[in-house]
């Protein structure tokens, strides 16, 4: 489907001082040069608010976060829960019409929406109130057939009960989202067969969570944002602070340093400039098992560790810098050393008990006949 901006746009779009707010305190959420990740929430804020998604809109939200307008365009016309067209100021309508729901009766859906909306989809009704389209499916598959209006889902839909939805969001009432053939949630059509003496709430978490917040068919202009989030018994949402922020950065000292250069292991290896002791130096024996020997430097040719099943270039130079270069060494290694070198590589720790490095090495020794020291 061809996403594209409607032809007629509005001058320009401002977030009321609410959602400005709102806003502003989303993009506190991520870490200094990742704004950009705030895309999503701010987008959808902004559609919220004016029921579509404008180029102004696109426009402010991409200021904003500081980054170019088309990488904002990318976003909104990728996802189709962005409506980038004038939408029914009550409603917009999105019908699954993928499998289960046309099994089960999305056809059905569709026609009630020509009937009683729009002949076709984006198509905003004569009263203005409502306008539709199909999309594919919404992962409430077991509930077939369903609808989205806003941000809930409305399921177990017929033609008729689906028309009785329109008819009174047209008379104005917020009908309660969820099943609507009295199931609780996805269980059997024939009722519970486990779990049968469960007797919770009235509603599943999410019929419940949207009933409390009762926002399905408003346009959000910030005011009437939640103030409680009962998924997790907090009393109120707050803005971050930088403070706060700051207070939750990493800690230098969760970078293990090799040298007086303060490089990180991983880093030394990335680049391939990893010194073997330094890293032993850095490698304190702080975790579990022993260290095993190493090497500053191979004994003659070193072994293509690549050629133990789970080692790739990247594990090899590590190894390397940490003074593996043979694999006699690896051979020779005990429960205790595997925990050692298991504990060490960083970014790959568990590797050598998980592919049995040593089994294999010691085929590679020398069909397994490498002596005490793992030397052939
Ligand atoms: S097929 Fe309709 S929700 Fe999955």
């Amino acid at each position: 489907m061809l996403r594209r901006l409607h032809s007629e746009q509005p001058e320009g779009f401002a977030f009321t001082p609410e959602n400005q707010k709102w806003a502003e305190a989303q993009i506190t959420k991520y870490p200094e040069g990742r704004q950009a990740s705030a895309i999503i929430p701010l987008l959808w804020r902004a559609q919220e608010q004016e029921g579509w998604l404008t180029r102004a809109a696109i426009e402010h939200v991409a200021q904003m976060l500081d980054m170019a307008y088309i990488r904002a365009l990318e976003v909104a016309t990728f996802y189709f829960m962005f409506q980038l067209q004038p939408v029914g100021t009550v409603a917009h309508i999105q019908i699954c019409g993928t499998t289960s729901c046309m099994i089960c009766g999305a056809e059905d859906l569709v026609a009630v929406c020509r009937d009683k909306i729009a002949k076709r989809p984006h198509q905003v009704s004569a009263d203005g109130k409502f306008s539709w389209e199909e999309v594919e499916c919404l992962g409430a598959c077991a509930n077939a057939p369903m609808a989205q209006i806003g941000k809930d889902y409305y399921e177990d839909l017929t033609a008729e009960s689906f028309a009785r939805l329109l008819d009174d969001m047209a008379a104005g009432k917020v009908p309660t989202p969820g099943p609507q053939n009295g199931r609780f949630a996805s269980e059997p059509l024939g009722g519970v067969t486990t779990l049968a003496d469960f007797t919770g709430e009235d509603q599943n978490a999410s019929v419940a969570l949207a009933d409390r917040l009762g926002d399905t068919l408003k346009r959000i202009d910030g005011t009437e944002v939640p103030v409680t989030t009962p998924w997790l018994g907090v009393a109120e949402i707050k803005p971050v602070d930088a403070a706060t922020i700051k207070a939750h950065e990493p800690k230098p000292a969760m970078v293990t340093p090799v040298d007086d250069t303060g490089v990180s292991r991983q880093e030394a290896c990335d680049k391939n400039i990893a010194k073997p002791e330094a890293v032993a130096k850095g490698a304190e024996d702080a975790g579990p098992g022993t260290r095993p020997e190493m090497l500053k430097k191979a004994k003659g040719k070193a072994d293509d560790l690549k050629k133990i099943k789970g080692v790739g270039p990247k594990l090899e130079k590590l190894l390397n810098a940490l003074g593996v270069h043979h694999y006699w060494q690896i051979a020779s290694w005990g429960d205790e050393e595997v925990a050692w070198v298991d504990d060490n590589l960083e970014g790959f720790r568990g590797r050598v008990s998980r592919d049995d490095w040593v089994t294999q090495a010691k085929a590679l020794a020398g069909d397994g006949k490498a002596d005490k020291t793992g030397r052939k």
